[in-house]
């Protein structure tokens, strides 16, 4: 079964690969998931925070940067309880570099225009093969538009495509109103693929304590169809790769995700549950399934539950609203 994929402008054997998540901080942890047969390998993120806290250290307090982040700052974990700081990451990257032989992408995950370019760059030098940026961002200020938050991540973008020469991946939030937009200007601003979605996690609220609780829960597979609807309206209109994230937890969530027009799928949370092996055991269920329904290739099946054809996808998704309603029988 060939199961090949270019993503990202990489020759991949197939199509999964691990997400960002601190999967990567344990070396021994990364030699099982090359040996499990992952395509490609990212880091997690070295975020903003990390390189302001880092500058504040270095320049105290005439950083006029850190200064105006300071407050946003005190937020934010101790520089200790991060796993790797900055230097620490790019050593990370080379190290793992030097262990695998599959690309490994690096991730700069951050809200403003700070430290991207300058990261970027050494992201590269330390050997990523690709880079994916994440913009993070809740918007909580009601003077700031929907426009100027999208043109802060056209223009990071922007700058980091013009600074460094590897592929630029941009992880993206399903908020915006029109994430098709958001997804056209970014393939014009030359993001060579878009990541679909980042997940946001909703920090509950403890009542005893009288504080907010955060809490991490892993994915499980109905996250996967917000993604398989985005993937289906931009496959094949944007020129950029596209990758899931979110929600793969199956052979069949895999086959969902690459006919609506995934070329990448990422795994995270089936990883963190159950190992690395998991990488095998889907692929392996991506093999048989297609073997099963006469696929010969990846690329048969690529795309083919897009919309693309669809003169109306709003309209296919109106109809497909009140179809869902209308499944319920009291
Ligand atoms: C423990 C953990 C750490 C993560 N760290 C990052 C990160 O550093 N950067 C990032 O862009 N996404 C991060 N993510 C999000 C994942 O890359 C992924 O998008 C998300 O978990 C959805 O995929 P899944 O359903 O396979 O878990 C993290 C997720 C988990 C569970």
């Amino acid at each position: 079964m060939d199961l090949s994929t270019t993503y990202l402008g990489l020759n991949l054997p197939h199509p999964l690969m691990t997400g960002a998540s601190p999967l990567v901080d344990r070396l021994d942890l990364v030699r099982r998931i090359e040996d499990a047969g992952a395509a490609a390998i990212t880091m997690h993120s070295l975020f903003e925070e990390q390189i302001l806290l880092e500058r504040k250290a270095a320049f105290g307090h005439h950083d006029a940067h850190a200064e105006s982040f300071a407050e946003a700052l005190s937020f934010f974990p101790d520089p200790a309880d991060y796993n790797l700081g900055p230097d620490e990451y790019l050593e990370q990257i080379r190290r793992i570099k030097a262990m695998v032989d599959v690309p490994v992408i690096g991730s700069l995950n951050g809200a403003t225009g700070t430290g991207w370019v300058d990261y970027a760059k050494l992201i590269e030098q330390a050997g990523a093969d690709a880079l994916e940026l994440n913009v993070y961002f809740l918007a909580t200020d009601a003077k700031e538009t929907g426009a100027s938050i999208e043109e802060r991540v056209l223009l990071i973008t922007r700058n980091v495509k013009q600074a460094v020469q590897i592929p630029v991946a941009v992880k993206l939030s399903p908020f915006f109103t029109s994430v098709a937009n958001v997804a056209q200007q970014l393939d014009g601003a030359g993001a060579d693929g878009l990541v679909l979605f980042n997940r946001f996690y909703q920090p509950d609220i403890d009542v005893e304590a009288l504080d907010v609780a955060p809490r991490l829960q892993l994915s499980d597979s109905s996250e996967l169809l917000l993604r398989v609807r985005w993937l289906a309206i931009l496959s094949g209109r944007v020129k950029a790769s596209l990758a899931a994230t979110g929600g793969i937890h199956s052979g069949l969530d895999a086959i969902k995700a690459v006919m609506a027009g995934a070329h990448g799928l990422q795994l995270v949370s089936a990883i963190l549950h159950h190992g690395p092996n998991e990488i095998t055991r889907i692929r392996q269920e991506m093999e048989r399934w297609m073997e099963d329904h006469e696929y010969d290739s990846f690329q048969q099946m690529q795309g083919s539950m897009s919309l693309l054809r669809c003169p109306d996808p709003a309209a296919f998704e109106r109809a497909n609203y009140t179809r869902i309603l209308q499944t319920w029988r009291v």
